[in-house]
């Protein structure tokens, strides 16, 4: 969905079911802020077809009738990944089989949004911590049975399966100064670059945005990345934005100014040269977050790395979206 004439970009957030039946605040809440949602985890192989050749989309259809009756937009994530992969799928011995799973698993589920979810994170973290080069993939069971040439097949299964779906690859730790962090980026717009030459049908690249709060943004090194990405012809949207506070203050209002400001600085950055013509936030309130999963605070209080908190009051977070969402429109 285009940006709406009046805003420089749509804003969307991942969302969880059962919550999004259950929390009706949570719902009043992404139904007023969200032009667009993704599943958190509804469209995930473990969730989708825990069972091999056993597809349920309960979970998923709970997400995607949400958005219909509240005329929001749907992205989905995500279609090849190394993680949240059911057991089974350690099963597969050859790369026939392997192609098979991969082919039948997206022109199932592809198939079934098409027309309704115009969006998809194809290729998910691609990447390990500190790729050496492009050639370095994350090792993940598609890469060890089918090789490297599992990004572009999972590329051209989904565009045969849906022509008018956006297709991206998504990535984190894109936007740091440090060189695991350049090196992440160097190996990302080479493979981009390969996928754009053989001209697989990829249409842009997510920048996931788990923004640490004690790590330095590099905006010189951002700004080449997202000008090299533009220049291929591609789009770059930031798909999950939040900044994991964990080592912030404990004062709630120097820690929502410390994330606010944050966000900000890259922000300014992906806003000035990529035009990101969405952003979302992987979540909208601090009631419902992945962050403590993995950067629970060593004073045990709650996280608070999303624009809402978990009364879903706004944060200086959510103004600053607000501000890239309209600056130079009003
Ligand atoms: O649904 C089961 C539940 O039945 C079970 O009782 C419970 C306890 O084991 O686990 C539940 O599944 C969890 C799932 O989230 C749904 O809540 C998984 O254990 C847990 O690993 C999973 O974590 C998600 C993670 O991706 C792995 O899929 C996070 O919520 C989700 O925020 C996170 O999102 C990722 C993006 O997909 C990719 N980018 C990074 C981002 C953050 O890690």
């Amino acid at each position: 969905m285009p940006a709406s004439s009046q805003s420089n970009f749509l804003y969307g957030a991942a969302v969880r079911t059962p919550a999004l039946i259950t929390d009706h605040p949570y719902q009043e809440l992404v139904a007023r802020y969200c032009d667009l949602v993704v599943p958190e985890g509804e469209l995930k192989w473990a969730s989708v077809q825990a069972k091999r050749g056993v597809f349920n989309f309960d979970k998923a259809d709970a997400v995607v009738d949400f958005a219909k009756r509240h005329g929001i937009g749907v992205r989905g994530h995500t279609l090849a990944w190394y993680a949240a992969l059911p057991a089974w799928t350690k099963d597969m011995a050859s790369r026939q089989e392997a192609e098979r799973v991969l082919e039948q698993h997206i022109r199932t589920v592809v198939g079934r949004y098409a027309g309704t979810i115009r969006s998809w994170d194809v290729v998910n973290e691609p990447f390990p911590d500190d790729p050496r080069s492009s050639h370095d993939l994350r090792k993940s069971v598609w890469l060890e049975q089918i090789g490297r040439e599992y990004i572009p097949l999972a590329f051209r299964i989904a565009h045969e399966t849906d022509p008018a779906a956006r297709l991206f690859i998504n990535e984190y730790d894109i936007a740091f100064a440090g060189s695991r962090f350049k090196s992440k980026r160097d190996a990302l717009l080479g493979l981009v670059r390969e996928l754009v030459n053989n001209k697989v049908p990829i249409h842009g690249v997510g920048i996931q945005a788990h923004i640490n709060a004690d790590r330095q943004i590099d905006s010189v090194g951002l700004q080449e990345f997202l000008h090299a990405i533009s220049s291929l012809g591609l789009e770059v949207i930031v798909t999950e934005l939040d900044v994991i506070d964990f080592s912030l203050p404990a004062d709630i209002q120097l820690r929502d100014a410390l994330v606010a400001a944050k966000a900000y600085e890259f922000l300014d950055v992906v806003c000035g040269v990529a035009a990101p013509p969405a952003v979302l936030t992987w979540g909208i309130t601090d009631k419902y977050t992945w962050v403590p999963i993995y950067f629970t605070r060593a004073d045990k209080l709650p996280n608070r790395p999303l624009p809402f908190d978990r009364n879903m009051r706004p944060k200086p977070l959510y103004s600053v979206i607000e501000y890239f969402r309209y600056r130079g429109r009003r």
